[in-house]
């Protein structure tokens, strides 16, 4: 019995060690890079008043936290992080970053921002990229 439990520890070590390994290899950790058909490409969602509101839902839920709820990059969650969310209300904060390349940070996650991922569907990411803009515009 006290053998065994001596084996319990180096397990965990083995666990750990695996555990790392496995986060490694993670996509967060390969070099940002926004594929090639996305780079340039213009938002092909026409915003609706629906398709903003859901937006503005999500935006609730999935990205306030860190976002702020105006955009502003005060999020609860923004203070330690490098680099912080910006804030959107500024319309210089996006200059240089096509619609395509917000669709894709937002699909993807990008540094500490986590990936919408399979959570949201293609369109209503580009609303997301819309209302995203649309905080400059206020
Ligand atoms: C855990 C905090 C966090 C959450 C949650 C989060 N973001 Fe981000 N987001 C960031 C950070 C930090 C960056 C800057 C990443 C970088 O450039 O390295 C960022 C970058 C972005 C960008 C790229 C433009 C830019 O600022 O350079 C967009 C667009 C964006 N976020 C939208 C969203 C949307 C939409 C959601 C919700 C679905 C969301 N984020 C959720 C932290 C977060």
């Amino acid at each position: 019995m006290i053998k065994l439990l001596a084996f319990v520890p180096s397990l965990l070590v083995l666990g750990a060690a695996m555990f790392l390994q496995e986060a490694g290899n993670t996509p967060e950790t390969q070099p940002f890079k926004v594929p090639p058909e996305l780079v340039g490409k213009t938002n092909p969602v026409k915003p609706t008043p629906e398709g903003m509101a859901h937006a503005a839902k999500m935006w609730t839920y999935d990205c306030a936290i860190c976002h702020g709820a105006t955009g502003d990059g005060n999020g609860e969650l923004a203070h330690d992080m490098k680099p912080a969310p910006k804030d959107y209300r500024d319309p210089a904060s996006l200059k240089g970053l096509s619609d395509g390349e917000l669709f894709y940070i937002i699909q993807k996650g990008k540094d500490q921002m986590p990936a919408e991922g399979d959570r949201a569907k293609p369109d209503d990411i580009w609303n997301m990229v819309s209302l995203v803009r649309s905080f400059a515009k206020k």
